[in-house]
């Protein structure tokens, strides 16, 4: 299976890890250019290369970016992918890093957002994982400790497809319904961040109330911060307020974080 990465940052970065790891053949593009993405590649064996190659000739693709750089892509973009390609978004809605688009604050779900961008269904997953714990969390079938993966999306082949790559780097999953119900698994949702077994997953899913959500993704946000300003080996506060501070807290403090907010 090819597959191809836009944005190998902070999370698509040990997406593509993940992928080589599990021996798909990768290329990956950001807006830079190949040249800067050469340590990357020495270390995955991933191929850089240009926005225009990534797309093409692959069978899954993958959108790896802040929401505010979606309407950077270079306009009919996707023209370029074949019909039957799965573009996967792993994007969330933060308007503080995003700036503020009215028509998600108006209740569009994030991944509908970004559909209508990119002129292409999407199939919404790993947008609730954390990256440390995507590099550490995964373990293989059966595992008692599995963490499980919400995806949504309209084509039921195609979150089978994603299902089963998910099941190769390590995670189980759950049909979490359509794109347009995919504010289930955005920022707020007891499932986003919170590494949930596959059996918590369907249960957390069930008793989902949209209302509760805004608050929810405050708090979160809020919690997430005030442990990543603090220098896990001393505990005391950084003074930096950069979200990239993110990834130096081991990732299960930060899911005990994200499991507080809902506690009752
Ligand atoms: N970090 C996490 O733990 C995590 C977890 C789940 C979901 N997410 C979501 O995943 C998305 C990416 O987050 P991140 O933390 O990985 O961000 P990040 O570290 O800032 O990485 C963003 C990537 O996008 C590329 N990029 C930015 N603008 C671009 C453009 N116009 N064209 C092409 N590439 C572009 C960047 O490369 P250049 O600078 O070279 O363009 C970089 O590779 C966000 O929506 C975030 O909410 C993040």
């Amino acid at each position: 299976m090819n597959i191809g990465l836009i944005g190998p940052g902070e999370i698509g970065s040990v997406i593509v890890r993940k992928l080589r790891d599990a021996g798909y053949s990768v290329k990956m593009a950001n807006s830079k250019g190949p040249d800067s993405l050469r340590e990357l590649a020495a270390k995955t064996g991933a191929i850089p290369v240009s926005i225009g190659q990534v797309v093409q000739n692959v069978d899954i693709l993958f959108i790896v970016l802040p929401d505010k750089a979606i309407p950077e892509l270079p306009e009919g973009l996707l023209n370029k992918a074949k019909k039957e390609t799965i573009v996967i978004d792993v994007g969330n809605y933060y308007p503080f890093r995003d700036d503020r688009i009215d028509e998600i604050e108006n209740g569009l779900t994030d991944s509908a957002w970004v559909e209508k961008q990119i002129g292409r269904p999407v199939i919404k997953v790993l947008n609730t994982i954390v990256s440390n714990a995507l590099a550490e969390a995964g373990r293989p079938a059966g595992s008692r400790d599995r963490v499980a993966l919400p995806i949504s999306g309209d084509n039921p082949k195609a979150k089978e497809i994603v299902a089963q790559l998910l099941d190769r780097i390590g995670f189980d999953s759950v049909d979490a319904g359509t794109i347009a119900e995919s504010w289930r698994q955005q920022p707020g949702s007891p499932v986003y961040c919170t590494n949930p077994t596959k059996e918590e997953l369907q249960q957390w899913l069930k008793n989902l109330d949209r209302s509760s959500l805004i608050t929810n993704k405050e708090k979160g946000t809020k919690a997430h911060f005030a442990v990543e300003q603090r220098d896990p080996r001393t505990g005391a506060v950084i003074k930096r307020t950069d979200y990239q501070v993110i990834k130096r807290t081991d990732y299960q403090t930060i899911v005990n974080t994200y499991r507080s907010v809902h506690k009752k």
